[in-house]
């Protein structure tokens, strides 16, 4: 199943490309995707990832329902472990990562975006976890993933109708930032991603890293961060921002070491 790995400008693009099928995910498209994952995870070059859908319709429509019906107790497994650790790669991904929600994010396509640490959608994005009617529970970390991000009641009352949900009440409920017209959503997405790639990346990762402790330990993130914090002075990119602050210019940082 192809997917595709554009870079340039220190902004990597990954594009779940079966448009026909809805980009819908199955074991061959899940082991390609890890691997672009894992591929641009060890890249310095890259600051900042967007992951998105090819065509007009969909993001992901899913995990594969036709190769998902006659699954034995091993390939469920295959696929349910594979699954996580695409989900978990990608949420692990030291770069920020951006999702552009082009059309249906349904079961898996919506766990997908849920890995992403940012959420953009198109007027014509949907949403929902429709597992249930089908059977199974949400299988990519959604039951986890999605009450973090907008509360556990709404989160149970998506997960347990499989209702979904348009653009309008996903950008209402806190599933996505910001709603965009479909030929702006790239555009935007982009714009967002060459903002952050102006940054310092050293200090957005471990931003990354400070923003996962929120899941956890209250008082150990904020130790965390206050170790971050004190370590920070003085390093190059703080007299770098700083300096090009005062100086009225833009500040240039460094790739990561
Ligand atoms: N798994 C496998 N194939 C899928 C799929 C999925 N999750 N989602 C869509 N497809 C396939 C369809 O079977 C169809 O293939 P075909 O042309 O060979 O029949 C093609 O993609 C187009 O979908 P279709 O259903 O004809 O389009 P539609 O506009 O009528 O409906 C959806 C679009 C997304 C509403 C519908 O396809 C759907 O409900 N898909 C399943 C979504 C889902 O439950 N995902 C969660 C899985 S855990």
């Amino acid at each position: 199943m192809p997917i595709d790995l554009q870079v340039g400008q220190a902004i990597a693009t990954i594009t779940i490309n079966e448009p026909e099928r809805l980009n819908a995910l199955d074991i061959a498209g899940l082991e390609e995707l890890l691997a672009r994952v894992q591929e641009i995870s060890v890249r310095n070059d890259v600051r900042v990832v967007i992951l998105t859908g090819a065509g007009e319709r969909a993001f992901v429509a899913g995990a594969d329902i036709r190769a998902m019906a006659s699954f034995d107790a091993e390939q469920g497994s295959t696929f349910g472990r594979l699954g996580h650790a695409v989900t978990r790669a990608i949420e692990l991904m030291p770069q920020p990562v951006i999702a552009a929600v082009n059309g249906f994010a349904l079961g898996g396509g919506c766990e997908l975006a849920l890995a992403c640490d940012i959420r953009h959608a198109s007027q014509n994005a949907v949403f929902a976890q429709p597992e249930v009617s089908l059977g199974i529970p949400p299988g990519w970390g959604g039951s986890q993933r999605l009450a973090r991000a907008i509360g556990p009641g709404m989160a149970a009352e998506l997960i347990y109708s499989g209702r979904r949900v348009k653009a309008d009440e996903a950008l209402r409920i806190g599933l996505v930032n910001a709603v965009h017209p479909l030929v702006e959503l790239l555009p935007n997405v982009v714009g967002l991603a060459s903002t952050i790639a102006a940054n310092s990346p050293a200090k957005i990762r471990e931003s990354k890293r400070l923003l996962a402790l929120v899941q956890s330990d209250l008082e150990s993130g904020l130790a965390a961060e206050e170790r971050a914090f004190i370590a920070s002075f003085p390093t190059a990119d703080q007299r770098e921002g700083m300096n090009a602050f005062l100086e009225k210019r833009t500040a240039r940082f460094a790739d990561v070491e």
